[in-house]
């Protein structure tokens, strides 16, 4: 037998060839837009550690969606940033709040663009936590009706899906009841249910302003160090009622999204999060590395691990590179 065998260059020769065997296709499909609302009017002002990502008024928000929908992408999630927060986050389930009309707004102007929004009230506390606080510690069970009532009012705007990413236990069971005793039973619960506590949020933290005023999220979100805890998270809330669930962040944790894709059939999705991003951006503003082609071979990989959307502050820049 000559040597070698198999010359797997033969299938590298060209183009064409790639194309044939490729076994993984990122696609604008794939792709949701992180957006960031928040009072005033024609406000759009750059987050400082993100450089392309926006905090906007409705007004400029609109023309984000517009962008986005024109591009393509499937759907947006919205984060909102209210003007005021008391230590209930009481703005997060006001019917008026900022993220209630945006959606309203949203689903007027593109009524088939995908409008999720995330269900969490840390960006609506004045202490910063996901959960009421009392003496120091996070409440469980009295966050639930919390997020039970802030998750009607979004689908009482009319978002499509709704995102719990506050980690209490029992929350999806909760807001499915809420939602399904609302006339809202057709409303989409993707839920954050591999969230781990990670340092790659910090971006997030100052576009968002939601820091924890004290201590930190590690008595509810995810120890990094456990891989089979994620397993029980997502079996615990699709029982519950999740129709999609999400590995957060993605890449440290891309055998956490490898594992629940191969080990339990439903739709995966993954968060590229802010200090993924923010890595890139800087490295490629000293020409460190291509920015463009890290992009696309980042969120490449996290679909090559199993994830069937992606959500990614990347959204609107790769699908210009997709669409070109
Ligand atoms: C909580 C929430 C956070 C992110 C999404 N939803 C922050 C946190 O848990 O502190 C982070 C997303 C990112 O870093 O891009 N509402």
């Amino acid at each position: 037998m000559p040597f070698p065998i198999h010359r797997y260059r033969r299938l590298r020769a060209n183009q064409g060839i790639l194309r044939l065997v490729r076994e993984t296709h990122l696609t604008v499909d794939d792709l949701i837009d992180p957006l960031f609302v928040c009072e005033g009017k024609g406000v759009r002002q750059e987050i400082g550690s993100m450089p392309g990502v926006y905090r906007c008024s409705i007004d400029m928000l609109l023309k984000e969606v517009k962008e986005s929908y024109t591009l393509g992408i499937p759907a947006v999630i919205l984060f909102g940033i209210p003007a005021n927060k008391d230590a209930q986050g009481s703005e997060a389930y006001n019917p008026e709040g900022i993220v209630q009309r945006a959606v309203r707004e949203i689903k007027f102007a593109f009524p088939d663009m995908i409008v999720i929004t995330d269900v969490c009230i840390d960006e609506y506390t004045d202490h910063g936590h996901c959960g009421l606080v009392e003496e120091g510690k996070i409440l469980n069970d009295a966050t639930l009706e919390l997020l039970s009532r802030m998750a009607h009012t979004h689908a009482e705007a009319g978002a499509d899906i709704v995102a719990p990413s506050d980690m209490m236990d029992g929350r999806v069971q909760a807001i499915r009841k809420a939602l399904d005793t609302t006339g809202h039973e057709n409303t989409i619960i993707l839920s954050y249910a591999a969230k781990y506590a990670s340092a790659f949020y910090g971006p997030f933290r100052e576009a968002a302003d939601s820091s924890p005023q004290f201590g930190d999220r590690r008595s509810y979100q995810m120890d990094p160090a456990n891989s089979d805890e994620s397993i029980r998270e997502v079996l615990q809330d699709i029982e519950e009622g999740a129709d999609i669930i999400m590995v957060k962040p993605a890449l440290s944790y891309l055998d956490i999204i490898r594992r629940v894709r191969q080990e339990i059939q439903v739709p995966v999705a993954a968060y590229n999060v802010s200090g993924e991003y923010s890595m890139v951006k800087a490295a490629a503003a000293n020409n460190w590395v291509d920015g463009e082609r890290v992009m696309m071979e980042i969120l490449l990989s996290i679909k090559r691990a199993g994830a069937q959307m992606i959500l990614t502050y990347f959204a609107k820049e790769a699908a210009k590179v997709l669409n070109r």
